[in-house]
């Protein structure tokens, strides 16, 4: 069924930007916005009770404000930029259920009381639990919103670490950053979520001892030069190479 096949690449069947939905337009799910709408994409906000996602959508051109139940509609790849606590209790009982054949991409770093108890070692475990109807890929989580913005006006481009257990959906996601100019890296499956996640602590604490706060990135270094497009591909699995299509656009 066409309808609820995942996406595989950011673009649709005539080549089109596929729409983004962001739920949470604070601090990084309005850095991300702005940079997906800066790279073309239609993007669809939902917010909470202060009405960030209406006042985002007003200032970015390709973007429009709605209430979550249609941003999970509109959109074939959700970013859910929301803290992990609101992401289960309040976001996954409105639209979890209406996320088959969607991508989640979950940019979430948990807080201690988030895990404790749960016998979870990582929030995207926890996000993969709450909404069971959506593959979900874990990225962009070691990038501070003010990385994204400084990246998204020319700065140098970090490298964002993914994982996930559906092929489909971490090849979309993978499209998805490399598109928009990131460098990333494909870290396994979503289990090993715990240790990207502890990167973000990792860089908040190089941050805090060396006073540049949320300014320390990450980016990984790689003899032998950069990884194939589709690295995590097999032979049986692999199709035509992927080319960027707002690079065709001449
Ligand atoms: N800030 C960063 O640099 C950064 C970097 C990487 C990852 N993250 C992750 O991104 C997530 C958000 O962090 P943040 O710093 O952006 O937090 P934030 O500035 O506090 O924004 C959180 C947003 O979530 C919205 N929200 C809360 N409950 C909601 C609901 N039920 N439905 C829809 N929206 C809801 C709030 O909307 P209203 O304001 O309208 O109530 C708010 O705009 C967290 O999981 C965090 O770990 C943040």
């Amino acid at each position: 069924m066409a309808g609820t096949r995942l996406p595989d690449t950011p673009y649709d069947d005539q080549g089109l930007p596929l729409a983004l939905g962001v739920i949470g337009c604070g601090a990084m799910g309005a850095a991300l916005a702005e940079l997906f709408s800066a790279r073309g994409f239609p993007v669809h906000l939902a917010g909470g009770r202060r009405r960030t996602a209406e006042a985002l959508a007003a200032r970015l051109p390709s973007a429009v404000a709605a209430d979550p139940e249609t941003v999970a509609a509109m959109a074939r790849l959700l970013i859910l930029a929301t803290p992990v606590h609101a992401s289960r209790t309040e976001v996954a009982p409105r639209i979890g259920h209406l996320l088959g054949g969607k991508v989640l991409v979950d940019v979430s770093n948990p807080l201690p009381s988030d895990l404790h108890g749960t016998g979870y070692h990582s929030a995207a475990e926890l996000i993969a639990d709450a909404f069971p109807k959506s593959p979900i890929v874990k990225g962009l989580n070691c990038v501070s919103a003010r990385q994204v913005r400084a990246f998204a006006r020319g700065g140098p481009p970090p490298t964002v670490p993914v994982t996930g257990d559906d092929r489909e959906a971490k090849q979309c996601v993978t499209r998805l950053l490399r598109t928009a100019g990131f460098d990333v890296a494909d870290a396994g499956p979503l289990r090993n979520s715990r240790w990207i996640e502890g990167l973000t602590e990792l860089l908040r604490r190089i941050g805090q001892e060396e006073g540049l706060g949320d300014a320390v990135g990450f980016r990984l270094l790689r003899l032998g030069g950069e990884p194939p497009e589709d690295a995590w591909q097999d032979s049986r699995t692999s199709g035509p190479a992927f080319v960027p299509r707002k690079e065709n656009r001449t």
